[in-house]
C-alpha cells in the first residue's frame, strides 16, 4: 500500500484551466531561479539556519516519557498558546484523534483530554476553567518568546485558580514550552522548578509544529509522534529529489508565485474534503499569511506581497462558498485536500427502491458520496477557468499528517526565495504584541501608548 502524499498539479495548467492557467513555458521561466533557491535552502540548512529542517530526526525521548507520565495522572491537557504555539498542536489533535475525543474513550487508551486556549475571550477561557478540574487537569504554557501578553495572562489565571485548588504542588500542574534561554517564561521556569521543554533555536513559531510546542499536546493526546516524524523524515528524503522541478513542495509554491503575480491569483483557497483535516488548513493560513505576507523584500525596498489564505470546508462550503468560487472573480487559486481511504466508510442502506431519485444512494457509502461531491468541485473549477490542484491523503494517520506539514513547511520558505523576502520574521505581529503591552501599561511603552491612543481617536461625524 502506497503511504506517500500525491501532488497533482494538472488543473493549474493553461492545457485544463486556459488562459488562467500556467504554460509549461512559463513554469521552466523560473527553474534557473529555483536551482539557486534551492542552493541557498541548502547552504542555510548546512549552517544550521533552516533548523525547523532537522526536526524530524530529533530525540523525542524526554517528550514521549514526560507524556506517557501525566496521561496516566491527568485527565486534562489545557494548551495556552496562541498562533505558531496553538496551531499546529490543533491541527494535529483534530486530523489524528477521535473525532469527539474528549467525549470518548478512557484516556489510557484515547489519551488526555484536549483544550486549546488559543483566545482570551473571558467568557470561553471561564467556561474552559470551570469545565476542567483542577485536580485532574495538567496546564502547558506555551511562549516561545515568553512574553506574549494573551498567553503570560492565561498563565496568572491558572496559576491562581490552581493555588486555590491544589495549592502549593499547583507547580506539578504546570509545564512550560518556551525559549531555552531568554523570556519570563524560562526564567519563572527555574526559579519555581517547573518542568519545561524547548522551543530548539531558530525554530519560529509557526515552524515549530515537530517540536516539542506541537508534539507534546499530540503525544498527551495518544498520538503517535514517533510515526509522525517518520513521515516528515520521507518528505525530506522526498524533497531531495533532482531536478528540482521535480520537487513538489517547490512546484507548489512555483505554482502559486505565478498564479499570484503573472494571473493575479491573490487568494489561494485551502479546501480539505475531509473534517479531520479541517485544521490543517487553518495551520496553512498562519504560515501561509505571516511568511509571506511583507512589506519590505531582503533590500529593504517596499514591495507588499504575499497570497491571502483562506481556508473552506468540502462539502460543507459547496452550500457556501463554491457559488463564489465558480463564478465569481478569477482571484483565486485552490488546493483541494482529498483522502483516498477514509477510516470509515459508512454504508447507506438501500431503500425506498420505487424512488429512483433516492435509490441511487443505496448501497453506496458516503465515501463514496464525499468523492464524488469533491471530484463535483474539482470539474467545476476547472471547466470555469478556476486553477485548481490536489492533493491526496492516501489515509489520514501520523505518516501523511507529518509528510504533508514538512512539505508546506519547505514551500513556505522557498516562496520567500521568490518573492525576494524573509519568510522566518513577522514584524507585522509585533506591531499588536507591543502594542498590546502598551495599552496594558507595561514598563517602556509609555510612548507607544500615548501615540496609539492619539492615532485611534475616533471623529465624531463617523460615529452615529
Ligand atoms: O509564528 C510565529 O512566530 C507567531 O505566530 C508566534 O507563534 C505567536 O505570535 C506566539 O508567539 P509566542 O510563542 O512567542 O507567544
Amino acid at each position: 500500500m502506497d503511504r506517500n502524499l500525491v501532488f497533482d498539479f494538472t488543473n493549474l495548467t493553461e492545457e485544463t484551466v486556459g488562459a488562467h492557467g500556467i504554460t509549461d513555458g512559463l513554469l521552466s521561466s523560473l527553474s534557473d531561479r529555483a536551482v539557486g533557491i534551492h542552493a541557498d535552502i541548502l547552504t542555510r540548512r548546512n549552517k544550521g539556519r533552516l533548523a525547523f529542517m532537522e526536526l524530524p530526526y530529533a530525540n523525542i525521548e524526554g517528550i514521549l516519557s514526560y507524556a506517557k507520565k501525566v496521561r496516566d495522572r491527568f485527565e486534562n491537557f489545557v494548551n495556552a498558546g496562541i498562533g505558531g504555539s496553538a496551531l499546529g498542536a490543533q491541527a494535529l489533535v483534530l486530523a489524528l484523534c477521535h473525532p469527539f475525543h474528549n467525549l470518548v474513550g478512557s484516556k489510557a487508551v484515547s489519551g488526555m483530554r484536549m483544550f486549546f486556549a488559543d483566545n482570551i475571550d473571558p467568557d470561553f477561557l471561564d467556561g474552559m476553567f470551570e469545565v476542567c478540574e483542577p485536580p485532574k487537569t495538567l496546564y502547558n504554557i506555551i511562549t516561545k518568546s515568553g512574553s506574549t501578553a494573551e498567553t503570560m495572562g492565561t498563565f496568572l489565571i491558572v496559576k491562581s485558580i490552581l493555588e486555590k485548588t491544589v495549592g502549593s504542588s499547583w507547580r506539578d500542574h504546570v509545564v512550560f514550552t518556551t525559549d531555552p534561554e531568554k523570556g519570563d517564561l524560562r526564567s519563572i521556569a527555574e526559579s519555581e522548578r517547573i518542568t519545561s521543554f524547548d522551543v530548539p533555536e531558530g525554530v519560529g513559531g509557526r515552524f515549530s509544529v515537530l517540536t516539542p510546542v506541537g508534539l507534546l499536546p499530540a503525544a498527551c493526546a495518544g498520538i503517535d509522534i514517533q510515526e509522525l516524524l517518520a513521515g516528515a523524515a520521507v518528505m525530506d528524503k522526498r524533497l531531495a529529489v533532482t531536478p528540482v522541478m521535480d520537487n513538489p513542495a517547490y512546484l507548489f509554491s512555483l505554482y502559486q508565485y505565478l498564479l499570484d503575480r503573472e494571473k493575479g491569483k491573490r487568494v489561494t483557497v485551502m479546501m480539505p474534503y475531509s473534517s479531520r483535516l479541517y485544521g490543517l488548513a487553518d495551520w496553512f493560513r498562519q504560515i501561509w499569511a505571516e511568511s509571506l505576507g511583507k512589506r519590505k523584500d531582503l533590500g529593504g525596498a517596499d514591495v507588499y506581497v504575499g497570497s491571502t489564505p483562506v481556508k473552506a470546508l468540502g462539502v460543507t462550503d459547496q452550500h457556501s462558498q463554491v457559488q463564489l468560487y465558480v463564478e465569481g472573480p478569477f482571484d483565486k487559486v485552490f488546493t483541494i485536500l482529498r483522502v483516498e481511504r477514509f477510516e470509515h466508510e459508512l454504508l447507506m442502506e438501500p431503500a425506498y427502491a420505487e424512488r429512483a431519485s433516492l435509490a441511487y444512494l443505496g448501497g453506496r457509502t458516503m465515501a463514496d458520496l464525499m468523492e464524488a461531491e469533491l471530484k463535483g468541485t474539482v470539474y467545476a473549477l476547472t471547466a470555469n477557468g478556476r486553477p485548481n490542484m490536489t492533493i491526496t491523503f492516501p489515509e489520514i494517520a501520523p505518516y501523511t499528517v507529518g509528510q504533508f506539514m514538512y512539505a508546506l513547511e519547505v514551500a513556505t520558505v522557498f516562496s520567500g526565495g521568490l518573492y525576494r523576502i524573509n519568510p522566518l520574521d513577522q514584524p507585522g505581529v509585533e506591531w499588536g504584541k507591543t502594542a498590546a503591552f502598551a495599552l496594558m501599561g507595561r514598563p517602556g511603552y509609555e510612548n507607544r501608548a500615548e501615540d496609539i491612543r492619539r492615532g485611534l481617536a475616533s471623529h465624531e461625524r463617523y460615529v452615529k
